[in-house]
């Protein structure tokens, strides 16, 4: 990777690679050649982790390893099976300022899709496309020794978070799956991840279709003053 030649323009790639990820909502069919997966994920595993331990692991399936979990899956699906939690993700119950959040998130994507609030069956659709990693070509699933504590977690969330940035330098782009948790237990023995570990996530990798409706749909985020205290 040749150097930028100035400050100013490192400030301004490093900001365009964070600020222009997005979760991506389909995906061209494209594949993308093993060796750039393999590049973002050694500039990724780059990431910090407490005493450099490095916990994470990660499952790539493409082509029919891909088509094999995707069936495995949207086969439970399909059948009324919505899977079972592996771990707690969201709070219980919803408060604000966070359900409101996760009110403006869903129907704005709803909205880009032209998804009516009372119209549960293409919600459910929509929904379902998870499985098919919203038909990029690259799945990757995230897990994790199940002994290991939250910290872990935190180390793991650093390694996800540049693998999406690593993929917009490629011209990639992401979504993170926490979905694909519900259905731990079918992702394990498809891929054969063993019992002393937890499947954490997943994430779709490929190229956008920027046209998708889906793709329409930006969130906002909340002014810095509202999370960020100065103390001086
Ligand atoms: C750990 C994690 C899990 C997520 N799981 C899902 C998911 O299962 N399905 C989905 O469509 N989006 C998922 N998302 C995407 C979020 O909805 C999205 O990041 C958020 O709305 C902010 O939008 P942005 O990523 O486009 O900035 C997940 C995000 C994170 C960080």
């Amino acid at each position: 990777m040749s150097r930028p030649e100035t400050a100013e323009q490192t400030r301004w790639e490093v900001a365009e690679a964070i600020t222009s990820r997005r979760a991506v909502r389909a995906f061209h069919p494209n594949p993308v050649p093993q060796d750039t997966i393999a590049q973002i994920l050694e500039i990724a595993a780059q990431a910090p982790s407490g005493s450099n331990i490095q916990s994470w692991h990660v499952d790539v399936v493409t082509g029919q390893a891909r088509s094999q979990l995707t069936s495995a899956i949207t086969a439970r699906f399909d059948a009324g099976d919505f899977g079972e939690e592996a771990y707690q993700y969201y709070p219980d119950p919803w408060r604000e300022p966070y359900l409101a959040r996760r009110r403006a998130t869903g129907w704005g994507l709803y909205a880009a899709l032209g998804i009516a609030r009372q119209d549960k069956d293409r919600m459910h659709a929509q929904h379902r496309r998870n499985f098919l990693f919203f038909d990029a070509p690259v799945g990757l699933v995230f897990s994790l020794d199940r002994d290991l504590p939250v910290g872990s977690w935190l180390d793991c969330g650093m390694f996800l978070q540049n693998i999406m940035i690593a993929a917009r330098g490629f011209g990639l782009d992401t979504c993170p799956q926490q979905a694909f948790a519900a259905y731990h237990s079918t992702i394990r023995d498809v891929l054969d991840i063993p019992e002393n570990r937890m499947v954490i996530c997943g994430m779709a990798l490929g190229v956008a279709d920027k046209s998708d409706p889906a793709n329409q749909f930006a969130t906002e985020r909340a002014p810095t003053d509202q999370f960020a205290r100065f103390h001086k």
